[in-house]
């Protein structure tokens, strides 16, 4: 009869050992018995970037990588971008359930009241250079949020837990209008609380000298999806250091700071800026071949393309492909995108990128859409870490409540010298 078990034969002693396996893993302290000696530490496991590794038990978001699934909450990706909005998926994300018409309409209204910022940040957002890269202004200014909010130092009172999360939500398309226009010369447009999440982020983005500035609703509607799609993605590099850094029990903007800075990454969320520098260095269609080429050859990355999770085609591409066709009728068609659909086609064709089961992922197209929409390419991560700030604070919340959590200090295999006698000046050599 067969049993959720691991039977571990260590060859060194002969001695056998029997570990429970449970949700497909064992845990990594039960290794710890497995010793050659009564003083011997015990066994670890060893895995560089956590290739096999779970960190956590979570009940926020299903990814299947070889299906190309992408649920929240137990409901696919699909389905929220075509019927949901963003604000409703942030509250289904971070507590467990679509929210009903009053509680929707009261979760909307706490985070439209809390978009407006203390006026001494400008005085700090003034002193970035003007050509400071937005999501550096981003990251420090999230993290002096702490220093205006000390309440949520109480991280695990449920009412500071929801205060700061309405001033996250809420705040984090103001902070990143504010570096925009920082970064292009012009005065702050303040918040216009008669207008939608993305509808107010656009206000303030892009009003000039009118008195009330009108999002088109095409534009409103496609950043909308384009930021439920990118709310949240169980354990990636932003949210581990979510959980990793909240797990001294520090506050949650400092946290989120650090998830932003891991996001800034151009291996992570930074990739959307790196995949239209890529596209602009390719320069058209016929010079795609040779790009691809260069690649191969180890050149380079394709940038928009490969994920650690998905061996199929990322979800969040294909509808955001779907969402390019809907900007292009109102903006223009970006001539970018046939290069992006020439690079697909053929590395989709390519041994080299199937074998290495490498796709699209969610950074492939969505810079192509931003940058019709008229963004430069330095604001686009900082369009990926507004909608995910719902998701950092779910997981964030999620490892508070785990009664398994503490504080996250992982082991090490020391390589480096025995001990060693201090020397003299005299008796050094240079390395
Ligand atoms: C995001 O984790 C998440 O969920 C992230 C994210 C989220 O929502 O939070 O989905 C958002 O970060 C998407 C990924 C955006 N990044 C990029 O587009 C940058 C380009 N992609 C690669 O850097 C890479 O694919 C990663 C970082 C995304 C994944 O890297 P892995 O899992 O560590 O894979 P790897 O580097 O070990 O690659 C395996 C092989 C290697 O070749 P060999 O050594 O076997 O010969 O595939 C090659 C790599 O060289 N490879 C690529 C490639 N990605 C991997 N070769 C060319 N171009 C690429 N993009």
């Amino acid at each position: 009869m067969s049993k959720d078990t691991l039977t571990i034969t260590d060859n060194r002693t002969g001695r056998n050992y029997e570990i429970p396996i449970q949700n497909g893993t064992i845990r990594s302290t039960d290794l710890r018995q497995i010793k050659i000696s009564e003083d011997d530490f015990g066994l670890m496991g060893y895995d560089p970037a956590f290739m096999n590794t779970a960190s956590c038990q979570s009940k926020i978001t299903f990814v299947d990588g070889e299906k190309g699934v992408l649920r929240y909450r137990g409901y696919p990706i699909e389905e929220l971008a075509e019927k949901s909005t963003y604000l409703e998926t942030a509250y289904l994300i971070l507590y467990g359930e679509l929210p009903t018409e009053a509680e929707l309409k009261q979760w909307a209204h706490n985070i439209t009241f809390h978009t407006i910022i203390h006026e001494n940040i400008k005085k700090f957002i003034d002193g970035f250079h003007y050509d400071a890269h937005p999501m550096g202004m981003l990251v420090s200014t999230v993290a002096a949020l702490s220093t205006f909010y000390p309440d949520a130092r109480s991280i695990f009172d449920p009412e500071s837990q929801r205060k700061q999360t309405y001033r996250l939500i809420g705040k984090m398309p103001t902070l990143a209008a504010f570096v925009y226009r920082h970064s292009r010369g012009m005065p702050y447009a303040y918040p216009d609380n008669d207008l939608s999440y993305t509808g107010n982020f656009l206000n303030m983005l892009f009003k000039m000298t009118e008195v009330k500035y009108r999002p088109d609703p095409i534009l409103e509607h496609a950043l909308d999806v384009l930021f439920i799609l990118h709310a949240d993605h169980e354990q990636n590099c932003g949210t581990n250091a979510m959980r990793s850094v909240g797990s001294s029990h520090v506050d949650c903007y400092s946290a989120v700071a650090a998830a932003a800075a891991a996001l800034y990454g151009p291996l992570h969320g930074g990739a959307n800026e790196e995949v239209l520098r890529m596209l602009r260095e390719i320069g058209s269609k016929n010079r795609v071949p040779e790009f691809i080429k260069k690649v191969k050859a180890g050149e380079g990355l394709l940038m928009g393309f490969g994920h650690r999770v998905y061996k199929n085609y990322d979800p969040r591409a294909k509808i955001i492909k779907q969402v390019a066709d809907r900007v292009f009728e109102v903006t223009g068609r970006n001539p970018l995108l046939d290069i992006a659909l020439e690079l697909e086609r053929i590395a989709l064709e390519d041994d080299y990128f199937i074998k290495r089961k490498l796709y699209p992922n969610v950074d492939f197209y969505s810079g192509i859409i931003y940058e019709a929409m008229g963004f430069p390419v330095e604001m686009f991560p900082v369009l990926f870490a507004i909608p995910r700030t719902s998701g950092w604070i779910a997981q964030w919340q999620e490892m508070l409540s785990d009664p398994e959590q503490k504080i996250a200090r992982p082991r090490q295999i020391y390589l480096g010298p025995e001990k060693r006698v201090y020397a003299a000046m005299e008796q050094r050599r240079s390395a």
